[in-house]
């Protein structure tokens, strides 16, 4: 390779460099303000984005290889529909769907009403497209019922309501009588 090359391959490496340097010093919140969803979108910043990963509001915390990641990453919305809100307000209470890691109500009351908003609005417009899967941005983002803004509340809420049917329990399940799944004695 004449030196020339080199010095051009260099100069274009270094660029290049500059390039993503740059884009990494001016990522922002890409929510207009003001607005409640703006609001959401600082509020997530803030709070959520040590472990999710979200462009709009300038988070990258979800690991980004499976090898390096810990086990406290949590789902990255660039790509994760997160429809209709309420599921947005459940996961913030109840600390993910598990409630096993994520810790619980890190945001509560009207915040967590803005930042689940928020989440619904644009979370997963990089999902894939899956044929035959309505895409994300063509299922209802959907309002926050009075049940699950109650049980937000944190340390004022009241007692939690009890899961209805709609609200992910399991229709017509009944509580078999003690002894119903006992093998028979042969
Ligand atoms: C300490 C890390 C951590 C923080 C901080 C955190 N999360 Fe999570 N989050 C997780 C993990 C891990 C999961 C997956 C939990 C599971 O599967 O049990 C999760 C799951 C979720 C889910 C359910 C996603 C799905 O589709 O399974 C939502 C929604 C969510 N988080 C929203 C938020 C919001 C909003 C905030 C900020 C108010 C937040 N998280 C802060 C770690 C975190």
């Amino acid at each position: 390779m004449t030196a020339p090359v080199k010095v051009l391959i260099t100069a274009g490496a270094l660029l290049a460099l500059a390039a993503l340097a740059a884009a990494c010093g001016t990522q922002r919140i890409n929510v207009a303000s003001p607005s409640p969803l703006h609001e959401g979108a600082a509020l997530f910043n803030q709070r959520c984005s040590g472990c999710h990963t979200l462009s709009y509001a300038a988070a990258n915390g979800s690991a980004s290889n499976v090898r390096s990641g810990q086990f406290n990453n949590g789902p990255n919305f660039n790509v994760r529909c997160e429809r209709p809100v309420d599921r947005v307000l459940y996961a913030i209470a109840n600390g993910g769907f598990s409630g096993q890691i994520m810790p619980q109500n890190i945001v509560v009351g009207q915040q967590a009403a803005d930042v689940a908003k928020f989440v619904a609005t644009y979370a997963g417009r990089q999902a894939p497209k899956v044929p035959g899967a309505i895409q994300c941005d063509q299922q209802p983002v959907g309002t926050i019922t009075t049940s699950q803004s109650s049980s937000s509340g944190g340390a004022t809420a009241t007692t939690r309501t009890a899961l209805t049917p709609g609200q992910g329990g399991i229709p017509g399940a009944t509580t078999p009588a003690i002894g119903a799944n006992k093998k028979k004695k042969k």
